[in-house]
């Protein structure tokens, strides 16, 4: 079977390594994949916006399944463009992927169905949004509309922060058209939890849970991140929690998207705080998380291309998704400076990949002479499988500890917060 999975990330090389385990794969081609993922499949140098160049490239290939992996192409519509070509997909097509390409539309999804999640305000006039900000309670979350990178959001302590963040959207357009219009959202408090699921619109299994570490330094200071090392399973989500959540947001959800005519199959992204008042969705994602797919993927026993098979034709329901019981741990290398300014073409050399301790390359290339230099904010994900996520934790950091590369760094506390609530510290 030939196979094209489209991003290029430490989530598509996740996906790449789990799909290559099923021996009917004779080839994998990643559009447009990177140095690293290379090890693994064949790269090509098409972009995951470029719709038309990714439909030319499965039609000429006679590509027999695609995973369309990241938020841009989803959104796009790269889905509908290959299946209206006859090549069946994983990944929801564009009406269904606005759940994360629109906040706007989410928030009032949730509001709609009763979804419980933080109260909010839309605005697209910026005269109205900065009144409102004038005087709502303080602290409060200022969310552009659209995509941008995962950097949409501000946390804001203050009121001028609040105001600033509404400004840079709204009137600077730092997000382009993704800011025109924003959400102004309540603060919650309380642990963080995301959880993918598989769904085909009928049937919706929640893979193991996981803990993001957003902030770019330890003890969860510094800027937001595209997520700088995650945990599996995370100790926050118990039996009761998830019953709760399954109940209370995961199939009102997909209830939610099939009433709207927007049927969702593919990978579905509940980011979650558990709150004083119960579960709530901080946001929706229509794809794996990343780096959530490094840890989730490696802990899935079941044969993930039969999976995305099952999703994709509906059948989902007769199909075995089972996760062993072990932990997982991910830590992030990334270029110093990350997020804010850094450098790219660092050399970089990786310890040999174990069975239980390897890297997923996220952002790299190599050069005509074979060097692999990054290339890339987040450069690397060391991963470890152990019984224990102590074990797990540590794992990782001996491996991470072997990765030569200049001009890279990690935080050293990935999992420490999940432990201390194992262990029933206050956290
Ligand atoms: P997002 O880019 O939507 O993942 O948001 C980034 C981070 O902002 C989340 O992981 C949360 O830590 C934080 N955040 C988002 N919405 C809220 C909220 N309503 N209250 C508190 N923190 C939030
Ligand atoms: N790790 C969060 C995300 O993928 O958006």
């Amino acid at each position: 079977m030939k196979l094209m999975v489209v991003g290029g990330g430490g989530r598509e090389h996740a996906i790449v390594r789990k799909l290559k385990e099923n021996p009917a794969v004779t080839d994998i081609f990643v559009l447009p994949g990177n140095g690293g993922i290379a090890a693994d499949a064949v790269c090509v140098p098409v972009e995951a916006k470029d719709i038309k160049g990714i439909v030319d490239f499965a039609q000429r290939e006679k590509i027999d399944f695609a995973v369309v992996a990241p938020d841009d192409p989803l959104v796009l519509g790269a889905v509908d463009a290959l299946e209206a070509v006859g090549i069946p997909c994983f990944g929801p097509n564009a009406r269904a992927a606005i759940i994360e390409g629109s906040k706007v539309f989410s928030k009032d999804l949730m509001k709609k169905y009763n979804i419980p999640t933080a109260s909010y305000e839309c605005f697209s006039d910026p005269a109205a949004a900065l009144a409102y900000l004038q005087d709502c309670p303080i602290p409060v979350v200022v969310k552009a509309d659209g995509l941008a990178l995962g950097k949409g959001v501000t946390v804001a302590m203050t009121r001028e922060e609040a105001i600033a963040a509404a400004r840079a959207c709204m009137e600077d357009r730092v997000f382009g058209e993704s800011g025109a219009r924003i959400v102004v959202e309540e603060f919650l408090t309380g642990p963080e939890v995301s959880v993918l699921a598989f769904t085909d619109g009928k049937t919706m299994i929640p893979m193991i849970s996981s803990m993001d570490h957003k902030r770019a330094h330890d003890g969860d200071q510094g800027p937001n991140t595209g997520g700088m090392g995650v945990i599996a399973p995370n100790p926050f989500y118990t039996e009761d929690i998830a019953k709760i959540c399954m109940e209370t947001i995961f199939l009102p959800t997909m209830a939610a998207m099939n009433a709207e005519g927007r049927t969702f199959r593919g990978c579905l992204y509940f980011g979650l705080m558990l709150t004083p008042n119960g579960p709530k969705v901080i946001e929706y994602n229509c794809r794996f998380g990343d780096p959530e797919a490094q840890v989730v993927l490696p802990l899935l026993e079941s044969d993930l291309l039969t999976v995305m098979q099952a999703v994709s034709a509906g059948r989902l329901a007769e199909t075995e998704v089972r996760f062993s019981d072990r932990a997982c741990c991910c830590v992030i290398i990334a270029a110093d400076g990350y997020p804010v300014k850094y450098e790219s073409g660092a050399p970089l050399t990786l310890p040999a990949n174990e069975k239980e301790a390897f890297t997923f390359v996220a952002g790299a290339r190599k050069t005509e002479d074979g060097q692999l230099v990054s290339a890339g904010g987040r450069v690397l994900g060391v991963t470890a499988v152990a019984d224990t996520l102590q074990e797990a934790v540590n794992r990782a950091y001996a491996h991470a500890k072997k990765v030569h590369f200049p001009g890279g760094y990690c935080r050293s506390d990935i999992g420490a917060r999940a432990l201390a609530a194992q262990k029933g510290e206050s956290v």
